[in-house]
């Protein structure tokens, strides 16, 4: 069995990482044009820098959470029958990888990497970024950028993605609003294969009209009972 899932910022939430537009999310209390675009990082790098500097020492201070855990737990298990888990976050943290996941797509890039803009040089990175920060490769000075997608870029690995979704026998999104695309358009792609649907979230999101199935709740109780009941019923093919 092939199951694909889609995460979201709510599946980091009980993490203590905030979300993105729930109440007090980060783009009720920041301008994500001023901040999360290339022309806000050509026109104010540092104040761009600050906002992530601030994002990568949270992603730092917290630890993945259960529902972190169960997915791992998928992986490993829907691999011991003989079948898959395709993992694609939108999250840019690296709760997932520190929960024990081995395969993760983020879409969205890494916070924990940075990119040289002149030379495209990209490699882990945990510390602060700044305008005097040097490319390890290149040497240039002023051009190291969160490797991650900012608004009006285009999301990474899109053509491992469908070829994932549409190979696959579930399609799951766990805590993710459905506000933004193509991760949004994702569950109609599969719907329109034949591909059940299945809803994971605190609240229906903007897209749950979609899904043919879904389990509200915390992430951190919701997900491992789903998956828990997934991998029984799974025995194996
Ligand atoms: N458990 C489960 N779901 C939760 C929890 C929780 N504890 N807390 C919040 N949620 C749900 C909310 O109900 C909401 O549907 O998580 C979702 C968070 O939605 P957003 O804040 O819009 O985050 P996300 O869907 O990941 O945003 C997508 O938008 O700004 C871009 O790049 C950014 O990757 C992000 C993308």
């Amino acid at each position: 069995m092939n199951v694909f899932v889609l995460t979201g910022a709510g599946i980091s939430a009980e993490s203590g990482l905030g979300t993105f537009r729930d109440p007090g999310g980060l783009w009720h209390r920041f301008d994500p044009m001023r901040l999360a675009t290339p022309e806000a990082f050509a026109d104010e790098p540092e104040e761009v820098h600050a906002f992530y500097n601030l994002r990568r020492q949270g992603v730092r201070e917290t630890v993945p959470n259960a529902a972190h855990a169960a997915l791992a737990r998928l992986e490993a298990g829907l691999q011991a029958r003989g079948g898959r888990l395709f993992l694609c976050t939108q999250n840019v943290d690296d709760l997932h990888e520190r929960a024990g996941s081995r395969a993760v797509t983020h879409m969205h890039g890494e916070l924990l990497r940075a990119r040289c803009t002149a030379c495209g040089e990209s490699r882990p990175w945990a510390d602060d970024l700044s305008v005097d920060t040097a490319c390890p490769a290149c040497g240039r000075r002023g051009g190291m950028r969160p490797d991650v997608v900012w608004f009006g870029e285009v999301p990474l690995h899109l053509d491992a993605i469908a070829r994932a979704l549409d190979a696959a026998d579930l399609f799951v999104a766990i805590g993710t609003s459905g506000a933004v695309f193509p991760a949004a358009g994702f569950v109609a792609r599969a719907r329109g294969a034949g591909i059940p649907t299945h809803e994971v979230n605190l609240a229906p999101s903007d897209t749950a009209g979609l899904f043919e199935a879904a389990t509200y709740g915390p992430a951190t109780r919701a997900v491992p009972g789903f998956v828990d009941d997934l991998l029984t019923t799974f025995s194996g093919s």
